[in-house]
């Protein structure tokens, strides 16, 4: 279903929610298709319900995921030079869940508005209205997408003939197969425009042990959010998971520079879901999502081929994280965006 864009709540209060519908669309024809590949593969993003996002938020926590506290503390201290870096415009974060990260950034540019992107519409909803509170004097809009299927954003006053300046922390591109990042990327370029810019944190390559950890926390909460996606193709979509059936495992592959993250099945068993039957052999994967590290060099390269030039970095003192500042290369000369993915 693509409805247009619905205002949910309007008037004096200055937080606007907009719906695109991302998700009913199509989540059944995605899990026949990724339940029939080998190994099974679901899209990451299907992580993210409700429940899922709140999940994610105590996996941020966990003293083992240092990604969370050190990023934060880098935007905490270089804000300011961020911000002059950036220059004025409209802060679009991409996939902003919490929306936790980007209040030194909203001190530092006090901008006209802020834009959060959100797969999970109820979480997207009081992640504004508490950044709202944080920031009475900056407008919020949240706009419930899928954010790498959004290939313009919707007209809207707050951001008539502003410049963009995208958002993009946590490494969330690393959910992203390395093409599909290119094309992601590419997207982002011509969403944000000529004038755009992209401050995106990407989380780097590091002792295997520590990223093994990072992903599979002694407090559980990592397998909780990986199994919680069996808990919703369940209700949401005739599912027969028995989640005990199945472990969650972390693991780095060196030769593809990721964690893959995976519930498998630790039994012969036959699943219902999707309105097919899913046979499950003892020790089969199904992946739940990847999380692709890049070393510095690497992300530049990777931002260049999709039209980005690095402007500038700033990393933590361990050198194990970075915020990258990317400007368009060349504005107007950018290839057609793929559609599909
Ligand atoms: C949201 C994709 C950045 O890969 O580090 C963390 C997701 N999953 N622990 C990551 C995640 C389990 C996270 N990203």
């Amino acid at each position: 279903m693509s409805a247009p864009a619905a205002a949910l709540q309007r008037g004096p209060a200055a937080v606007e929610l907009l719906d695109l519908h991302p998700v009913a669309a199509d989540m059944r024809r995605l899990v026949v298709e990724g339940l029939s590949r080998s190994p099974r593969q679901l899209p990451a993003w299907f992580l993210y319900d409700a429940e899922g996002s709140r999940l994610f938020d105590r996996i941020c926590e966990q003293p083992e995921y240092a990604l969370t506290a050190t990023e934060t503390a880098l935007l905490e201290r270089e804000a300011p030079a961020m911000a002059a870096a950036l220059g004025a415009g409209v802060p679009v974060e991409f996939g902003a869940g919490s929306a936790r990260k980007v209040s030194p950034l909203l001190e530092a540019l006090a901008p006209p508005a802020y834009v959060a992107l959100d797969i999970s519409s109820e979480h997207l909803a009081g992640a504004c209205r508490a950044l709202q509170a944080r920031h009475p004097a900056i407008p919020v809009l949240g706009i419930c997408c899928d954010y790498s299927q959004l290939l313009t954003l919707p007209a809207h006053r707050l951001l008539d003939g502003q410049r963009l300046l995208g958002f993009y922390p946590g490494s969330s591109l690393g959910n992203f197969a390395p093409s599909e990042a290119v094309a992601l990327l590419r997207q982002f370029a011509r969403l944000l425009g000529p004038e755009g810019r992209l401050l995106i944190g990407i989380d780097q390559p590091r002792a295997p042990a520590q990223l093994e950890a990072a992903y599979d926390d002694a407090a559980g909460w990592s397998a909780a959010f990986a199994r919680n996606l069996l808990v919703r193709l369940n209700r949401e979509l005739g599912g027969s998971f028995v989640t005990e059936r199945f472990r969650y495992r972390a693991r780095w592959q060196p030769q593809q520079g990721r964690i893959e993250m995976a519930l498998v099945s630790t039994c012969q068993q036959v699943v219902e879901v999707a309105g097919r039957r899913w046979p499950f052999a003892p020790g089969e994967a199904l992946i739940t999502e990847h999380s692709h590290k890049y070393a510095p060099a690497a992300f530049t390269a990777l931002a260049a081929a999709a039209g980005w030039r690095a402007q500038a970095r700033w990393a933590d003192p361990s050198d194990s994280f970075s915020l990258h500042l990317l400007a368009p290369q060349a504005p107007g000369r950018l290839e057609p965006v793929e559609a599909s993915r």
